[in-house]
């Protein structure tokens, strides 16, 4: 069996040039071409200076003169939905990290996924570290009665609270089962404090030199216990999303996250 045939789409965006690196880097994947809003000339040299691979703005030419196994999506949620059509139509599997996509392109996501026969993989949050803090926060949540959390990034980012600091609240009200202990404060107080998420106060920080942070706070009489994650540049997004190409071509139908990928 040969390497697997990766596309990139969003090739030249902060993480899609990570992507493209990790792709030409590791031995059992290759680069067959890149699509990009931007894409200027019809090729891309490729990191290491040893070829180019066919470049264009024209995901469908990509997709038909490249032949790939896999397209690994970090774009926009508006650019997702027809790069994720046009892929399923030709039995392309997917590796989406876009974020900001609805529920609605979850469901049509799940369904093109299972009429075309092939395996998608959308996570939010594509760096290990990140998907363990969340998975730790939910086995803490059963035992401490009240969590905060503070998401911290760079002031770049358009939207608050962070969708991960949503989902870490999520979860971690559905590992417990049961509601967070509430400071008792009025109704306006607890309003100025933060965002509320499944019972749990989210306090937004943006500031340049900031990358992405987040930290969930629990506490209980006499005791609290902190759980953080520090992004520190975007190659950790590499080895999730470098395990969701490999993963994807050995699964059919919509994988959400990566804990399933990685047995938690
Ligand atoms: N899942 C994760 O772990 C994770 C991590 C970081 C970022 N993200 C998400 O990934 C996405 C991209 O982030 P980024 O920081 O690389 O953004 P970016 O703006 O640096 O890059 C996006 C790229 O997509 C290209 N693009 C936009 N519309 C396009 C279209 N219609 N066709 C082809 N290319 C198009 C842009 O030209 C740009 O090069 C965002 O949604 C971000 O929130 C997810």
């Amino acid at each position: 069996m040969g390497p697997i045939r990766v596309v990139v789409h969003g090739a030249l965006g902060r993480v899609g040039q990570e992507v493209v690196k990790a792709v030409c880097r590791e031995p059992d994947t290759q680069l067959v071409g890149v699509v990009d809003l931007k894409a200027a000339g019809d090729s891309l040299s490729l990191p290491d200076g040893s070829g180019t691979v066919p470049f264009s703005n024209d995901l469908d030419f990509i997709l038909t003169s490249c032949r790939p196994e896999v397209m690994v999506d970090f774009t926009t949620a508006r650019a997702t939905m027809p790069a994720v059509r046009a892929a399923a139509k030709q039995e392309v599997n997917l590796v989406i990290g876009t974020t900001g996509l609805t529920a609605d392109d979850l469901g049509e996501i799940d369904r093109l996924a299972t009429e075309h026969k092939i395996g998608v993989v959308v996570a939010p949050n594509f760096a290990l570290g990140a998907v363990l803090m969340m998975h730790l926060a939910g086995i803490a949540a059963k035992y401490l009665d009240s969590a905060e959390i503070i998401e911290l990034h760079h002031d770049q980012k358009i939207d608050a609270p962070s969708g991960t600091a949503l989902s870490t609240a999520r979860a971690m009200a559905a590992a417990r089962g049961k509601p967070f202990l509430r400071p008792k404060e009025p109704e306006k107080a607890l309003d100025r404090r933060g965002e509320q998420g499944e019972g749990v106060t989210v306090h937004s920080v943006r500031l340049p030199g900031l990358l992405a942070h987040q930290e969930v706070l629990l506490g209980a009489p006499g005791q609290t216990l902190s759980i953080r994650h520090d992004t520190i540049s975007r190659e950790c997004f590499m080895p999730g999303v470098m395990l969701a190409v490999r993963e994807v071509v050995k699964r059919r139908g919509l994988t959400r996250g990566l804990d399933t990928l990685l047995g938690l």
